[in-house]
C-alpha cells in the first residue's frame, strides 16, 4: 500500500504524542475506574481515545480481538484481561513510536496473549476471517480511505464477528476550511464522517446491524447544535453469518434539527448531567430560547455545577440572532474554535 501525505502527517502527530507521553496525562475519565484498577497509572492514563469500546464489545473468554490504531495499547490490555489466556489480542498501528511504547508496556505487564503489529488500517496485516471482535478508539476518522478500512474490517472478521468502535463523527458536513486543515485532521476532526456516511460506509462493506449513536445518548442538547460539529459516537456492526444475506438497510439514523434551541428545561437537563459532558470535543455554540436574564442565571448555575476545576467553561453570549450558550472544553484534544466553524 502506498501511504498518502495524510498518513505521513498523522504519523508525525502521533509519534510526537508517544515521545512526549510522560508529560501528557492526567486521570482517564473514559473508563470505569474498576476496569483500570489493576494497571499502572502511566499505562491506564495514556489514552488518546474518545470512548470506551471495551465495555461496548462485551468480550468473552477465548475470543480473538483486533484493535485498529492501538496507540499505547490500553484497550488491548483491557481486552486481553477480558478474553483471558485462551483468547488473543492483536493491536495494529502505523506509528513505530506508538508500537515501541505499546510493546514496552506489554513487556512490563507480562500479558502472554497480546501482540502489536505494524501496519495500516487500509491494508491490515491480518488473515481473512480470523477475528471475532474488532475494536478501535478514535482512529478510523484519521484514515484518508475509509471505504477501504470498512472493506478490511469485513475481510478479517469471522462470519458473525462484531465491531465495537468509538470514533468522532459529525452531525453534518464540516466547513471546507476545517476539512482542509492538516492540524484539524491530526486532532481527529477534519476526517470525521457524518453519522449517515459512517453507517452507509459500513453497510456498503457488507456489514449488518449497523448503529452509529452519540456516546452521550440523550440528544436533547445535540439537537441545538449548529450543523457541522464533531462529537464522540459509539459504532457497532456485525458481519453476516455464512447463511445470512446482508440487507443493506440504513439504520434509523440520529436526526438533527437544522436550527434547534435550548430552552430553560434543556438547561436544567444539562445541569443534571454536567459531569457526563466529556464527550464535548472542543467548543459548541448552542442557541438559546427564552428570557435572557433567566438563561444567564441558569448558565451561572451550570458553571457552578461543573465545579471550579472543570475544563468545561459555559458563557452566555448575546449575538445578533439572540442568546447563545458557548461551551468550551479546554482539555479536549480536538479543539475547533467556534469561529472556525462559522
Ligand atoms: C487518536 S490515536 C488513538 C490511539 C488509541 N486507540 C487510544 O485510544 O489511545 C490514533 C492512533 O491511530 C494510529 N493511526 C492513525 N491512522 C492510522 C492508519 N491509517 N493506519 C494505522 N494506524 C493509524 C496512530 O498512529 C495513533 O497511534
Amino acid at each position: 500500500m502506498q501511504p498518502t501525505s495524510i498518513h505521513d502527517n498523522v504519523r508525525e502527530h502521533y509519534a510526537e504524542r508517544a515521545r512526549n507521553a510522560a508529560s501528557c496525562c492526567g486521570s482517564n475519565t473514559l473508563y470505569d475506574d474498576r476496569l483500570l484498577q489493576d494497571l499502572p497509572s502511566d499505562i491506564s492514563s495514556f489514552s488518546l481515545g474518545c470512548g470506551n469500546p471495551i465495555t461496548t464489545a462485551a468480550l468473552k473468554p477465548g475470543e480473538t480481538v483486533l484493535d485498529l490504531g492501538s496507540g499505547g495499547g490500553l484497550d488491548c490490555f483491557l481486552a486481553a484481561k477480558a478474553v483471558g489466556e485462551t483468547g488473543r489480542v492483536i493491536g495494529v498501528d502505523m506509528t513505530p513510536d506508538m508500537l515501541a511504547k505499546a510493546r514496552g508496556n506489554a513487556q512490563r505487564l507480562g500479558y502472554p496473549n497480546v501482540e502489536f503489529r505494524e501496519g495500516y488500517l487500509e491494508a491490515l496485516p491480518v488473515d481473512d476471517a480470523t477475528v471475532d471482535v474488532i475494536i478501535s478508539n478514535c482512529v478510523i476518522n484519521l484514515s484518508p480511505d475509509k471505504p477501504q478500512v470498512f472493506r478490511e474490517i469485513a475481510r478479517v472478521l469471522k462470519p458473525n464477528g462484531r465491531v465495537a468502535v468509538s470514533d468522532i463523527v459529525t452531525n453534518g458536513e464540516l466547513p471546507e476550511a476545517v476539512q482542509q486543515s492538516m492540524a484539524a485532521w491530526g486532532a481527529c476532526v477534519a476526517g470525521a464522517l457524518t453519522v449517515q456516511a459512517y453507517a452507509r460506509g459500513l453497510l456498503e462493506a457488507g456489514l449488518v446491524d449497523v448503529r452509529v449513536q452519540p456516546k452521550d445518548t440523550t440528544d436533547k442538547w445535540l439537537a441545538a447544535l449548529p450543523i457541522g460539529v464533531p462529537f464522540s459516537a459509539t459504532i457497532t456492526a456485525r458481519k453476516p453469518r455464512a447463511d445470512e444475506q446482508p440487507t443493506g438497510e440504513m439504520p434509523a439514523g440520529v436526526e438533527f434539527e437544522t436550527v434547534g434551541a435550548l430552552t430553560i428545561d434543556g438547561l436544567d437537563d444539562l445541569i443534571g448531567r454536567v459531569v457526563d459532558m466529556d464527550s464535548i470535543e472542543g467548543g459548541y455554540d448552542l442557541r438559546l430560547a427564552g428570557d435572557v436574564a433567566e438563561m444567564r442565571a441558569k448558565v451561572a448555575e451550570l458553571q457552578r455545577a461543573a465545579g471550579c476545576c472543570s475544563p468545561l467553561k459555559f458563557v452566555l453570549v448575546e449575538a445578533a440572532d439572540g442568546a447563545h450558550l458557548r461551551v468550551t472544553n479546554l482539555s479536549a484534544s480536538a479543539f475547533v474554535s467556534i469561529d472556525s466553524l462559522n
